[in-house]
């Protein structure tokens, strides 16, 4: 049964905070991983110690990675190439990154191996994954009902494909590429949009070549015995998508103000601060490192964001892909901007940890905003938001973490349920709400 447990959140006046947000959740997925197929000793300062990536790290150590951790700070000594067979299936928990990255390693490796999750994760499609890896060669069998995990994936040698990706995914993207690793023969994704290239500049920064040449990124592969890669010292920048639910609650309400430091600032991430820029908060940016040293090969800096009436606009098209875990966040500063806000183009988010359309529109048709849903989006009039709701976040981290800052903003408390999902990504959500909210209540 999932656990139900609940928080309520009362208004605050004045958003006010300095903070650190935890570890890049996509980053730390792919430096585990990817550590953990190098020739040596790693280090990764910075993981985001949450139990979505705490599955991948329990998965590496399975396939014969070693792993020492002290909180953030992580110690992997790769396996050389391929990994080991795992003893049992892999779980990993509600982590979509993980299955899906995982998949496109395994399946280049000689043995099968058997993955699962969560309710959640196994009501997610993979099919997306299963198409391509087939056409490299690879057997995968989904045994979900839909085309869903648990999955058994690897065994087979593979060849490189030039695969146009149907969904704008960095995670499909990543899976193909990964699996290219184990091809003969220059592998190709060609994206409809752009999506984040964390999986790309890891892999520049651990010495493999990967070509991007518009909408296509290539990478030549290694064969059956996997990529050569160099240990590396690794720094996760700060989560902007953790980041995101500050900068949102402080750019709604005139007089607060929040700085975020040291988060990651690549541009496939941040597209959430064009659309306040658009709706007319106040932003500072600057950049402290540019991504081009070690570090993951991310840029990572330093934003500001002041408060103020928010005017209403339009996100879609390419813009989707590089807010689209901010979307939930984005629709409550949308409820709180004057005037109309239309989302489009965004139908994957029916397939995110949640159907996050329709727990978007019930989260804030609770509190009494007007909302209209779209197949691929939904259109919001904002202006205040009501309060005095229960919300379930239906077991989804980010609609939990958005209701809090609904509740912020309300004219009177929001009761959020089921939080215990908040820990898969951000096990300090509530310490840092009590932060930013201490001055204001
Ligand atoms: C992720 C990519 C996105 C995002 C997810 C993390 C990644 O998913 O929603 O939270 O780490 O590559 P899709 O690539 O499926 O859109």
């Amino acid at each position: 049964m999932t656990p139900v447990d609940s928080i309520t959140v009362s208004p605050c006046s004045h958003i006010i905070g300095d903070l650190r947000v935890p570890g890049d959740k996509s980053v730390s997925h792919r430096a585990a991983m990817l550590t953990a197929l190098a020739s040596g000793t790693s280090t990764i300062s910075g993981f985001l110690a949450s139990e979505d990536c705490l599955h991948t790290l329990a998965a590496v150590e399975a396939l014969g990675a070693g792993v020492e951790r002290d909180d953030t700070e992580v110690t992997v000594t790769g396996t050389g190439g391929t990994f080991h067979s795992a003893s049992g299936p892999i779980d990993l928990g509600n982590s979509g990154t993980g299955i899906r990255l995982l998949a496109g390693l395994l399946a280049g490796q000689s043995f099968e191996t058997e993955m699962t999750g969560d309710a959640s994760l196994c009501s997610r499609p993979m099919r997306r994954l299963k198409e391509p890896l087939e056409l490299m060669g690879a057997h995968i069998e989904l045994s979900g009902e839909q085309g869903t995990a648990p999955l058994r994936v690897g065994g087979n040698p593979l060849h490189a494909i030039t695969y146009p990706l149907p969904v704008a995914s960095a995670q499909v993207k990543s899976c193909v590429l990964l699996a290219g690793l184990y091809a003969d023969g220059l592998t190709t994704v060609i994206e409809p949009r752009p999506t984040r290239d964390h999986t790309e500049r890891l892999l520049r920064t651990m010495g493999v070549p990967v070509e991007v040449d518009g909408v296509c990124v290539s990478l030549e592969g290694y064969g059956i015995y996997g990529p050569q890669l160099d240990a590396c010292d690794i720094v996760v920048p700060g989560d902007f998508s953790s980041s995101a639910f500050w900068l949102v609650a402080a750019a709604c309400r005139p007089g607060s103000c929040v700085t975020i430091r040291e988060v990651g600032l690549n541009p496939r991430r941040t597209a959430l601060l064009d659309v306040l820029d658009r709706m007319g908060a106040g932003l500072s940016v600057t950049a402290t490192n540019q991504g081009d040293g070690g570090e993951a090969g991310e840029p990572i800096g330093l934003v500001t964001v002041s408060g103020t009436q928010l005017q209403g606009t339009v996100v879609e098209g390419d813009e989707i892909p590089n807010l689209i875990d901010e979307l939930p966040i984005l629709a409550v500063a949308a409820a709180m901007a004057r005037g109309v806000t239309v989302f489009r183009d965004a139908a994957e988010l029916r397939v995110k940890e949640s159907d996050r359309i329709k727990t978007t529109v019930a989260m804030l048709r609770a509190v009494g905003v007007q909302v209209e849903e779209a197949p691929d989006g939904m259109t919001i009039t904002g202006g205040t938001i009501g309060g005095g709701a229960r919300i379930d976040s239906q077991g989804d981290h980010r609609i939990a973490m958005s209701a809090a800052v609904l509740g912020l903003l309300a004219q009177s408390s929001v009761e959020v349920v089921n939080t215990a999902c908040i820990a898969t990504s951000y096990p300090q959500f509530w310490e840092h709400l009590k932060r930013v909210s201490s001055h204001g209540r």
